[in-house]
């Protein structure tokens, strides 16, 4: 599978065996998603202030908790011949049932496989599946066309009030998710105390998956669905925030050395990060990025190389597996990674990994480092951006092209690779994305809101399955597709 020959390719890709890939193709190409415009920059064209307004002054009203932490379970790895992902554990419904989603940075809303679903996966090699049945939850209301909440995620005229509202969401590549919304609770873990918690919950608005397509549909590490942790309204960080749960600001540790790591929901204390600002008018979490240094030297590259039109800078999305570089960032670094190297014997994988045999220490890889404005600087160690293929066999993590805008450009997308064994902080409110390097088997510092107080939040490792083919490659880009995709595929 070529990346660059896609107009929108980044999404879930599955990089497998030849024939997996094959009917993954042909899955996707029979549900070309042409007429599945997802427009997530004219979600309010003025006509619906006035329900804004209502629903602020209603939630104003209705909500007199406190905010608090939450601390959401992880599991998984960035390592794409293990798990590729991270995941967690949320509770739905009442009585409550255990769902495990993916959580991701680079979309904007929950959403669950449902009872009934018909392209929905029925197995997974990595966690047991649950199908979300809204009608064996007590809690669980429809969500009509007239809800504000519908106008976030259906542009649709024939929504008509009084009808269910449908939702559609693409995720760049040929995969999609539609269905329902639904409204129920979602049960969390509140912190408590030092590595303790309790449990609290929220109402939630959340798609019921009733359609899957593209890799969405069926994988081998297939999880309930995807935990949309975006900045729009309709994230599921800003339904909590707007019910004055939490903050709006989030922060995770992914540890790619033993697994799973911190997710966690709250302003943190400790350590204490080097932030960038997030850019302003983009649809996802992105930073403006100044140069890339190879060990000690700094790349040269063409001015505006990351400018990829509407949406400047770099994405930084925890689901994405891999770090994507366009064309003219992605060879000169190839170009001055190898340069000490000249004794390797390079072989492509999958027509998107660069492979070699090597028996030496990884540490005559020099180091990459990412430098941003503010002079934030995020550096990815050779352990970080080579990956094991097999005994003696290394591919390099980093990939050419990334999601093709409009106007030529090719975004750039920091995805888990670069992002594992930092705390990486989200801040919403201040509209600031910082990180330091953090080992994320040891705990992180956050507050209480509601007494003050300080508890430590230690590292999960939520379990999963290890009867995963050995053959297989994954490569996430859960990135939702942005209103300047041509989606043309
Ligand atoms: C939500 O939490 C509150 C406070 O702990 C509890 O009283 C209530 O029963 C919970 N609601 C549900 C639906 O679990
Ligand atoms: C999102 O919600 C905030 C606060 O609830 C509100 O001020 C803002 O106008 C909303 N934005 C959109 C695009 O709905
Ligand atoms: C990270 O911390 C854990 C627990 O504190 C420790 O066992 C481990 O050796 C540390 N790892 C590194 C790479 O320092
Ligand atoms: C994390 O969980 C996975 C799967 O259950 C397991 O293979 C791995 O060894 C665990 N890591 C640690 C440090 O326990």
């Amino acid at each position: 599978m070529d990346l660059r020959r896609r107009q929108c390719s980044l999404s879930a890709i599955l990089l497998s065996a030849a024939a997996v890939v094959v009917l993954l193709i042909q899955l996707a190409a029979a549900e070309s998603p042409e007429n599945l415009v997802f427009n997530v920059k004219s979600k309010f064209a003025g006509k619906r202030e006035k329900d804004l307004r209502a629903l602020k002054a209603h939630d104003a009203h209705r909500h007199s908790r406190l905010l608090s932490a939450i601390d959401l379970p992880l599991g998984g790895d960035s390592q794409p011949e293990s798990i590729g992902l991270y995941f967690t554990k949320i509770g739905l419904g009442t009585p409550s049932r255990d769902y495990h989603v993916q959580v991701d940075t680079g979309s904007d809303i929950l959403w669950v496989n449902c009872a009934g679903c018909i392209s929905c996966p029925r197995k997974s090699d990595l966690v047991e599946l649950t199908p979300y049945d809204a009608d064996a939850s007590s809690t669980a209301k429809s969500v009509s066309c007239s809800d504000t909440f519908c106008s976030y995620v259906n542009q649709r005229s024939e929504c008509h009030s009084g009808s269910t509202c449908q939702y559609v969401i693409l995720y760049g590549d040929e995969s999609s998710t539609s269905g329902y919304l639904v409204r129920d609770v979602v049960h969390l873990d509140l912190v408590t105390g030092n590595r303790q918690t309790g449990s609290t919950n929220g109402t939630i608005i959340f798609g019921c998956g009733s359609k899957q397509s593209g890799q969405l549909g069926g994988s081998v590490s297939a999880v309930d669905g995807i935990l949309g942790f975006g900045q729009s309204n309709s994230s599921f960080i800003s339904q909590l925030a707007s019910q004055r749960k939490v903050k709006r600001s989030f922060a995770h540790c992914l540890d790619n050395n033993n697994g799973g790591g911190i997710f966690t929901i709250g302003e943190v204390v400790s350590p204490k990060v080097k932030t960038t600002p997030m850019l302003s008018k983009s649809a996802h979490y992105s930073v403006n990025l100044n140069s890339i240094e190879v060990g000690n030297s700094v790349l040269e590259l063409s001015s505006g190389a990351f400018d990829s039109g509407d949406d400047k800078g770099v994405i930084v999305d925890s689901g994405t597996t891999l770090v994507y570089l366009p064309d003219a960032v992605f060879k000169p670094l190839m170009n001055e990674i190898l340069a000490s190297h000249s004794e390797l014997t390079l072989h492509t994988v999958q027509d998107s990994f660069t492979c070699f045999h090597y028996t030496d220490k990884l540490d005559r890889f020099p180091r990459v480092t990412f430098q941003f404005d503010k002079s934030a600087s995020l550096t990815v160690t050779p352990q970080e951006y080579l990956f094991q293929l097999q005994e003696d066999t290394w591919c390099f993590g980093w990939q050419n092209g990334g999601l093709q805008t409009k106007d030529g450009g090719a975004l750039t997308i920091l995805g888990d690779m670069a992002l594992s064994n930092k705390l990486v902080v989200y801040d919403i409110e201040n509209q600031v994305i910082g990180w330091t390097n953090h080992n994320c088997s040891s705990g992180i510092q956050v507050k209480d809101e509601q007494s003050g107080a300080i508890y430590t939040v230690g590292a999960h490792n939520l379990s999963w399955s290890s009867s995963l083919a050995v053959t297989k490659l994954l490569t996430l880009v859960s990135l939702l597709i942005p209103f300047y995709c041509n989606i043309a595929l």
